[in-house]
């Protein structure tokens, strides 16, 4: 997400004229980007071995242990778990978007090239070009002073070399594409100017703009209205269907991984206790938390007045049969639970006695004890 240029400014794009314009819900991979020609089941990501820790007064504390998973074109991998398992980090780490007191290890293979380590220079080619992210609150994620449009254009130029014009063309297929009701209004429009909902449509259409080959999507739907939730889970199948991206799709709600998921991964306190694809995680659960997350499932999905929409029931019906079932070590799984949680306690343990030494020492006014001055940089880029 750039800051777009004085140059693209005088661009001054306008709304690309009807005609010669594709229908946009027919919209292929754009034919300017660098796209690899995905097919279904090429591995796409391979994480391994990944921990993030925060270096917290002094003592490094885990955020992400050891995760070992891998995405496919055409999949979706969902990474469920509660809040503070460590589900976002994990994930921003994968592109280098990370407050400076966190620390990194592991391998991220991403078409088979090596991601962490890398120059910034070539992190930077990658996110938006081979890797986008949906953020969960789309009004900090764009920029409040330019309009959709050209937000979108700048990060179409950023990595293709089209024309202005070819850009417009191309940002305005995206917003038709994340079915905008008026995609030349919102092409014209700044941030605050739509809805919410709009806005998390223009985003996905931003995020979507150099057809990725990796979307990962941190709790895309949690900031919207129930209808508004469901035509966009709609449109991440699709766009999975007709882009065969690679999808990481982060939600502590089960009824929309039910709905969505091949895969799944579960975390909690920053390890991946269990994962498995869609069917065998739904029909035998082996983690106890697993199992706890399960039992908020048949309370979704109620509501639906779209006969359209994916009906859950059905989705879970289907994910319980108990066909290929692949047997998994639950006593590895709680062995390696207890493990992390004792970890993770001394870590805190240690993070806090630091803290209150720190904090008795110093008679200053704390002034940074809200979230965003704890955490610093925040995730993503700001301008
Ligand atoms: N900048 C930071 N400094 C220290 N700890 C952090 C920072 N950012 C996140 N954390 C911690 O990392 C853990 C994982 O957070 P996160 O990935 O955001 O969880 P979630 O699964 O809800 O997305 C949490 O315990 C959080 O407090
Ligand atoms: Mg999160």
């Amino acid at each position: 997400m750039a800051n777009p240029s004085a140059e693209s400014n005088a661009d001054s794009p306008r709304v690309p004229d009807e005609r010669g314009r594709r229908k946009a819900r027919d919209a292929q991979p754009s034919s300017h980007g660098v796209r690899r020609n995905l097919k279904p089941g090429d591995e796409v990501l391979r994480v391994t071995g990944l921990h993030v820790e925060f270096g917290v007064d002094k003592a490094w504390v885990p955020a992400a242990i050891d995760l070992n998973y891998e995405v496919r074109a055409g999949e979706v991998l969902a990474l469920v778990g509660e809040s503070g398992s460590g589900k976002s980090v994990s994930s921003m780490s994968l592109l280098g978007l990370l407050p400076k007191n966190a620390r990194v290890s592991g391998s991220v293979m991403l078409n088979g090239r090596e991601v962490l380590g890398a120059s910034d220079s070539v992190v930077r080619s990658i996110r938006g070009r081979e890797v986008a992210v949906i953020f969960q609150e789309p009004m900090t994620a764009m920029n409040p002073v330019y309009t959709i449009g050209q937000q979108i254009i700048e990060t179409v130029r950023l990595h293709n070399p089209v024309s202005p014009a070819q850009a417009a063309e191309r940002a305005l297929e995206m917003l038709k594409l994340v079915e905008l009701p008026d995609p030349e209004r919102a092409f014209m429009s700044y941030p605050h100017q739509l809805s919410g909902g709009q806005r998390q449509r223009a985003m996905i259409a931003q995020s979507l703009s150099c057809d990725p080959e990796l979307l990962i999507a941190d709790e895309p739907t949690t900031a919207l209205d129930v209808t508004v939730q469901a035509e966009i889970l709609d449109l991440i199948r699709n766009l999975r269907t007709k882009l065969n991206s690679a999808i990481i799709l982060i939600t502590h709600d089960m009824g929309v991984v039910a709905d969505l998921s091949d895969r799944i991964a579960v975390m909690r306190h920053g390890r991946i206790v269990e994962t498995g694809d869609a069917r065998q995680i739904f029909s035998n659960p082996r983690h106890p938390y697993t199992q706890e997350l399960l039992a908020a499932v048949p309370h979704l999905g109620h509501g639906s007045a779209d006969a359209a929409e994916v009906d859950l029931t059905v989705a879970l019906a289907q994910a319980t049969n108990k066909e290929d079932l692949v047997p998994m070590s639950g006593a590895e799984i709680r062995a390696k639970e207890a493990e992390n949680a004792a970890e993770l306690s001394r870590a805190q343990i240690k993070a806090r006695r630091a803290a209150e030494e720190a904090s008795s020492r110093s008679l200053k006014t704390s002034h940074d004890t809200g979230p965003g001055g704890k955490w610093g940089k925040p995730h993503h880029q700001r301008w």
